[in-house]
């Protein structure tokens, strides 16, 4: 398979069954509640942590990580991709993203743009103890993704 044809098949499919189904939320909030206590926040004060199930098994965390140049705050989950990618983990399967109260945090649109290239539309996001999880086209309906690059003729590069 060409690597554009790998990535579309990553993210224009629907898995069959969403594969983080099996994760543990419990885990997974506490893990997000943990990263969060290490968030480097001194200007907004909001201390969030993102924890994730990966394809391998492993649990993969961030924290948000601010700057005093505002703009260059990385968020929690661009910590929790670095950490999947990095590690060689795979595929995200579950996400869970909380300011250390284990609730649930809306990931914001550019998290949820640099979630689906690595999770896909299945990725299921946490919705606390009282809502089912919802994936991650759901929050992101129609996103752009390698397939609308390659559409246009352009090359996206490896796909890893
Ligand atoms: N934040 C995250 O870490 N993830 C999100 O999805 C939402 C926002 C952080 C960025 C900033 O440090 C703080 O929350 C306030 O916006």
């Amino acid at each position: 398979m060409s690597s554009v044809a790998s990535v579309q098949a990553r993210t224009d499919k629907a898995p069959a069954e969403d594969p983080g189904q099996g994760a543990d939320w419990g885990v997974l909030r506490q893990a997000a509640d943990a990263a969060a206590a290490n968030a480097y926040a001194p200007y907004s004060g909001l201390r969030v942590g993102a924890a994730g199930l990966a394809e391998d098994g492993i649990v993969v965390s961030g924290c948000n990580v601010e700057n005093a140049s505002f703009g260059l705050t990385l968020c929690a989950e661009c910590g929790l991709v670095s950490a999947l990618v990095g590690g060689g983990h795979g595929r995200l399967m579950a996400l869970s993203v909380t300011a250390g109260d284990g609730r649930p945090l809306a990931p914001c649109g550019r998290c949820r743009q640099l979630l689906i290239e690595h999770g896909g539309p299945g990725l299921l996001v946490d919705g606390g103890p009282t809502a089912p999880p919802q994936r991650l086209s759901e929050l992101l309906p129609g996103a752009f993704d390698a397939a609308d690059i390659a559409a246009r003729g352009g090359h996206h590069g490896h796909a890893g």
